[in-house]
């Protein structure tokens, strides 16, 4: 047998038994199964050599993703550099941001107006034509590969767009393709859906189901009405779906982002999110992964409360996903940015810091979507808050319509009946750097460039990878010209998706400019969190008692090493009450300190290390 079906069969033999039982429990069927086994052996064969190599030394080093010095970048390609092309020429300024792992929004062909910002993919083998193509983006990978940078993409395989292949054969009646989605010729069973089965985008997109009025049949569209959900049931979806993610992966990914996984099993009577059957088939793509192409890891997209979340794991012996965001802590962070109360952030840093240090979140502060109110409300209750008024209460505070606050922004899917807004924005406008430019304040502008460069430093003190959403690394602003493109103008998320500024960026080296009083402190931070010891995955962190609310304090330690992260979450000059003995440097500014009783500007923050 020649060498390389060796190293396939020697991958395939690890899983065969579980995931031939697995996929049995799930659909029962033998000829199926052999069926993607053959297909798992074309797409390792097709993998190119470089790739394989790849494979094989992170075979070697499974926690090459867990290194401090990973920073990824999130961008929409058209927004930041036209189409691929133009993003391989821009890959100097993201190595000049420390960036090493570039997530490119979804770049799949997707019909314009009806795309829900690229997740409504009507070819899953075909770039869209204004950005490039297949060959541009195996091409970008391997510029990446040079680099020493990784790139990240969504899989969207929850749902297709009503223009896929499939979905216009199922809408023609074709039986075989009907199968593939959930239709129903009358209301009977999607009234019965509707009773259990919330709603994901309830003013938007209200409703479960869409009536297709040319073939009288009912379609299950969870998100909007031209996002047909797949049927997992159905084994010709799994594998061709698989055969998919692994056509993708096999362009030269490094992570693969599952979109919207919690949905993509559905039963009647249930909430049709988090289904056991869900988990089966995230194991099933683990291992496919590990099996065809094991230099790719998966980043779970759960945005759920946090029992829900970290199952997506799986145990250390059967893994699923290698990261999944951290969404509780950052609906959490802004919890804190508008109560100037860092109470519930510490509880809710103190139950990640207690989880299997294995478990990798993906950290970030903003990101395409919307800011839920996912919190927790059984703690907030105890101290007397209610969950309609506090949601009331941030989204008067970020839409700035609270006495001292300054963010800007704007509500999304602002329900009426359950008063469940959530809000949209970038960092640099909920920081209020919007207001303060506005305003010509300038004082004002320093603090909120002090929050927004806090709040950062506190997002790199957590473990885990950080995640910057592209342009906060300049504190670009809130985009409100979606209001005149009528494809947009219904969906205020494209307040934060807005063109990339390079005018502006070309000030970031400029210590008296906006951007680069950003700018230059985020590489700082950066390249201190790449360096320091203590930023390793595997160090001990914990919060740490000051006796002040508005002051959130985190501890790390590593080979004998302390570092503290002290963040002032509140607009006042406050104390943070503590006692360590020696003397420590200010890792900013390099002078050394004593850490007793340090006091804080407003929403300052410190970086100090014990020194020797
Ligand atoms: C994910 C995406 C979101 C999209 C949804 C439907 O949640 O982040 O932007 O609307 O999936 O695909």
């Amino acid at each position: 047998m020649p060498k390389a079906d060796e190293i396939f069969q020697k991958r395939l033999q690890k899983h065969h038994d579980e995931l031939r039982w697995l996929y049995m429990e799930l659909y029962g069927n033998d000829s199926m199964f052999a069926e993607l086994c053959d297909n798992l052996f074309r797409f390792y064969t097709e993998r190119k050599a470089s790739l394989k190599r790849r494979d094989k030394q992170r075979e070697q080093n499974p926690d090459w993703f867990k290194r401090s010095d990973m920073l990824g970048m999130m961008l929409y390609i058209d927004n930041f550099a036209g189409d691929l092309k133009g993003v391989q020429k821009k890959l100097s300024y993201l190595s000049d941001c420390n960036v090493n792992c570039i997530h490119l929004m979804p770049f799949l062909d997707t019909p314009k107006g009806r795309s829900d910002g690229g997740y409504a993919v009507s070819d899953f083998r075909k770039v869209r034509p204004d950005l490039g193509t297949m060959d541009d983006l195996a091409t970008l990978a391997d510029s990446c590969h040079e680099r020493g940078m990784n790139l990240c993409m969504d899989f969207v395989m929850n749902h297709t767009s009503e223009d896929h292949e499939w979905a216009r054969r199922a809408a023609a009646g074709e039986g075989e393709y009907m199968s593939r989605y959930f239709f129903y010729d009358s209301d009977r069973i999607p009234l019965e859906y509707e009773k259990s089965v919330p709603q994901v985008f309830p003013t938007t997109a209200p409703g479960n189901f869409t009536y297709l009025p040319e073939i009288g049949h009912y379609v299950l569209t969870t998100f909007y009405p031209y996002q047909w959900d797949l049927n997992y049931a159905n084994p010709r979806v799994f594998n061709e779906m698989m055969y998919n993610f692994l056509y993708l992966a096999n362009q030269g990914m490094d992570v693969i982002r599952i979109d919207a996984v919690p949905y993509i099993w559905k039963e009647i009577g249930t909430s049709c999110r988090n289904l056991p059957q869900v988990h089966t088939i995230v194991r099933m793509m683990r291992m496919i992964g590990e099996i065809v192409c094991p230099a790719v890891v998966l980043l779970g997209e759960v945005v759920m409360e946090p029992e829900k979340v970290v199952p997506y794991f799986g145990t250390v012996e059967k893994p699923e996903c290698h990261m999944l965001y951290n969404v509780t802590t950052m609906a959490t962070t802004w919890n804190s940015v508008a109560t100037g109360d860092t109470r519930l952030l510490r509880r809710q840093m103190d139950i990640v810091n207690r989880l299997p240090g294995a478990y990798t979140f993906l950290n970030y502060l903003r990101c395409h979507d919307d800011i839920g109110w996912g919190l927790d409300y059984a703690t907030l209750k105890q101290w007397g808050m209610k969950e309609v008024p506090h949601k009331q209460y941030l989204n008067d505070y970020f839409t700035g319509r609270i006495a001292g606050s300054t963010s800007c922004g704007e509500l999304y899917n602002d329900d009426p009946i359950t008063k469940d807004a959530r809000f949209c924005g970038t960092t640099a406008s909920m920081c209020g750097i919007e207001q303060a430019l506005g305003n010509g304040d300038q004082e004002a502008l320093e603090e909120a460039i002090r929050q927004d460069l806090m709040l950062h430093a506190y997002m790199f003190t957590q473990s885990g990878i950080p995640m910057l959403y592209s342009g906060d690394e300049i504190g670009q602003l809130n985009d409100y010209s979606y209001r005149e493109d009528g494809d947009k103008v219904s969906d205020s998320r494209y307040v934060h998706r807005g063109a990339f500024r390079w005018d502006l960026a070309k000030r970031r080296k400029d210590k008296e400019s906006v951007q680069g009083k950003l700018f230059l402190t985020l590489r700082m931070l950066e390249k201190i969190r790449a360096k320091e010891p203590v930023f390793d995955a595997n160090a001990n962190v914990y919060t740490y008692d000051v006796h002040n609310d508005s002051i959130l304090c985190i501890m790390r330690e590593k080979s004998g090493e302390r570092f503290f992260g002290i963040f002032n979450f509140s607009g006042g000059e406050q104390t943070a009450w503590m006692q360590e003995d020696g003397m420590f440097t200010d890792l900013l500014t390099g002078t050394q300190m004593e850490l007793r009783d340090p006091v804080l500007q407003p929403h300052g923050f410190y970086w100090v290390k014990r020194s020797r």
